[in-house]
């Protein structure tokens, strides 16, 4: 019987968790990163095509090459991050669909290819979120930066192309979270 996971767990991934930028100087291994895309990769997606890609910077070398294209805002809190991600769509996401119909689907649309991996690689940017947290990591995504630029640099076949980023790291509990102001039911929601 499938039942709702304890109150612990909600307000692990979502009540007391906030997007956050503050984290301790412990280092996040890459068995760790492996076991996120392992979790994330689980949510899902249309046809499962799993459009979204996720590459790991995690060294300082890897961090200078996306430090230009960071808002100023962010700069500073990215460059201290443990790991960036920068979460990508593949445009090409339907090559490695297994079912020949499914990917004859996007093929002959080229159009629809775009919105789906769009869409679909947003929603694996969001379980990778999610995913992070329920591992006790604390996530800080971020849409301000030039994906041109992360795109010239890191994606320079044009294949992949930038979405967001998101910053990751073992929490600072140290540092208060407090939880903006969100939608009453009424305001976001309509029963129909
Ligand atoms: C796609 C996306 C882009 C965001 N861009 C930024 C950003 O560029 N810089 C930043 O500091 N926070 C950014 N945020 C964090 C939001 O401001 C934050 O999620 C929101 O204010 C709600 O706060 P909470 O997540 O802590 O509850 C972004 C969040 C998302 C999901």
């Amino acid at each position: 019987v499938t039942q709702a996971i304890d109150r612990a767990a909600l307000d692990q991934i979502f009540r007391s968790a906030r997007s956050l930028h503050a984290f301790r100087a412990e280092p996040v291994s890459d068995d760790t990163l492996r076991e996120l895309f392992a979790l994330a990769s689980l949510g899902p997606t249309a046809f499962n095509c799993q459009p979204g890609r996720f590459v790991f910077l995690r060294t300082p070398a890897a961090k200078a090459r996306l430090a230009p294209a960071l808002s100023r805002g962010n700069l500073t809190k990215t460059m201290a991050a443990p790991v960036t991600v920068i979460v990508a769509t593949d445009s090409r996401f339907f090559e490695w669909i297994e079912n020949p119909s499914g990917r004859a689907v996007y093929e002959a649309n080229l159009a629809m290819a775009a919105e789906h991996g769009f869409r679909n690689g947003s929603l694996q940017g969001a379980y990778l979120i999610l995913a992070a947290r329920a591992l006790g990591l604390t996530a800080g995504p971020m849409s301000g930066f030039d994906p041109a630029r992360v795109n010239q640099e890191f994606f320079a076949d044009g294949r992949w192309q930038a979405n967001f980023l998101v910053n990751l790291g073992w929490g600072d509990a140290t540092r208060p979270s407090p939880c903006a102001a969100r939608l009453s039911f009424e305001q976001g929601a309509l029963l129909l």
